[in-house]
Formats: C-alpha cells, structure tokens, sequence
C-alpha cells in the first residue's frame, strides 16, 4: 500500500484506517485519505480507461453499473459530476466477500457524495432517474444478455446522454460472438464479441451510434526489459496481428460510446 501526505492524522488513525483497508479485498485502485488500495485490477487498464472517459463531466448525472469499489464512480464525481449513483448486483461471493464494504470505506474516508445502490443491471430500468452518462465498465462479457442488459440501460440514458461501454473484444471483421470456455476464462466470462458483433449488439437494443472510443490491444502486458514494460508506440499493433493470425479466441479490450 502506497502512502502520500501523512499530515492531518494521527499515528493511531492511520493505524486503524490501514488495518481497515487491509481487512477487504479490493478490486481498485483508490486514494483512500493518505493510501492508495491495494486494488488488483491491471493498473494500465484502469488507467487507460480513465484517460479515455471524458475530462469533464461538470453538471452531469452520472450511473456507474458494475462499480465493484467505485473508482470509476469517485472519478466522475472528481470530474465534476453533479449526481453520481454506483450499483452492482455483488452476487459473486469470491470477488466480494465483504459485500459494498471496499465502497462505503473509500466513500466514507473521501467524503464523497457518491450513493451505492445493490443493482443488478438487468433491473436497471426500475430507477426513477435518467443519467446523462452511464458507465457500463467490464461487464458486458460477464452478461449471460448482453443484448437484453443494454435495452435495459437505454431506459436509463437521458435524452442526448451517452453511455461508455467497455470490455473484450476480440479479432475479426464479422459480427460474431466466441463463447468463452470456463477452463481459460473462468465461470463468470462468457462472451467475447468482436467490434461488430459489439456495434450490432448496440443497435439491436435500440442505440442509433456506436463510436469506438479507443481499442486497446496492449493491455497492461508485453515482454519487459530491465524490470520495465516495453510499450513501443506501435506495439497495439503488433499485438492485433499476432492475435489476428494466431489466436482466434484471445481478447483485447475495447472502450466504446453508445448514443
Ligand atoms: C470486472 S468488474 C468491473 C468493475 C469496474 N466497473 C471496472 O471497470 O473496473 C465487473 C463488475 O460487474 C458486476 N456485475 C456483474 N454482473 C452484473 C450484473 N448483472 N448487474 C450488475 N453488476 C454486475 C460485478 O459484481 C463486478 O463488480
């Protein structure tokens, strides 16, 4: 756990607040007071993500679906947003044993307004608000429906919002979907569209523009050199090709607008 700017606690408060931290498994990356969580999602795909969303989001509303601690959810709200509701269903126990604690400690150390709701994306519609923009974030391929959960979401999108969808995407031209095995994959990912099948998905349920934010074909890995990840300006596509021509079924990650 990283530490900055210590000045403002006590040793006894920094004690508690990081044997808090400590006490829950975390998925993000997060400045939590003086500590950043031991989060263990790919660094570079969080970051990535970050500098592809919009820079401000002043005077939006804003869903987070799927926001696990709430990084994304605290960003948007640091970027200005007016209204920021984070929702997850939670219902696997391996990722979150403690339930929306890893939230409601950041939440609580950050002061931040942001409000957590136990959603399931699915049910979505069933709030009485439109967001100006919906944050759908690595979990569409989680979605036994995707198609279904995106028809869902639109019932949500204010008039004029955008809804930034993001998640693997694979090789290939055609509209098609590789169904994950659980073997590779785990149980919890189950398909793997390419950037057609993801455009068509969207229009299916009801969008009228998709527009590919950014394709990223690094993703956070990559042969290192003197402990450093080598990342050459054109390596995205070295990586596509070798996907292309050698691994049907491997995954990239796309981030995506739906309008
Ligand atoms: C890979 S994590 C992504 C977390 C975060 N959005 C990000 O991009 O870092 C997937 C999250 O989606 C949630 N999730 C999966 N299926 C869901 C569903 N049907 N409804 C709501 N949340 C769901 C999971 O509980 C998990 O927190």
């Amino acid at each position: 756990m990283v530490s900055k700017d210590t000045s403002g606690y006590t040793p006894a408060e920094l004690d508690q607040l990081r044997k808090e931290i400590e006490a829950i498994p975390w998925w993000h990356r997060i400045q939590v007071g003086p500590f950043v969580t031991p989060g263990r999602a790919s660094h570079y795909a969080q970051d990535w993500i970050a500098s592809r969303l919009p820079a401000s989001l002043a005077g939006k509303s804003v869903l987070d679906i799927g926001a696990w601690d709430g990084y994304f959810s605290f960003l948007a709200e640091e970027r200005g947003a007016r209204r920021v509701l984070a929702v997850d269903n939670l219902k696997n126990p391996e990722a979150h044993p403690k339930g929306s604690a890893s939230f409601e400690l950041a939440k609580r150390v950050r002061k931040s307004k942001v409000e957590f709701q136990i959603l399931d994306v699915y049910d979505c519609d069933r709030l009485q608000e439109k967001f100006d923009v919906i944050l759908f974030l690595g979990v569409y391929y989680h979605l036994h429906s995707p198609i279904y959960a995106l028809e869902k979401i639109r019932h949500v999108l204010a008039p004029g919002g955008s809804v930034f969808m993001e998640g693997m995407v694979r090789p290939g031209g055609e509209p098609s979907v590789y169904v994950l095995n659980d073997a590779d994959y785990g149980p919890t990912n189950h398909s793997n569209p390419t950037v057609a099948a993801v455009e068509r998905m969207a229009l299916k349920a009801g969008f009228t523009s998709v527009r590919t934010v950014h394709l990223n074909y690094g993703g956070g890995w990559g042969p290192k050199l003197f402990g450093r990840r080598i990342r050459p300006s054109n390596w995205n596509r070295v990586m596509h090709l070798a996907y292309a021509l050698h691994v049907r079924s491997q995954a990239y990650r796309g981030l995506f607008e739906l309008r």
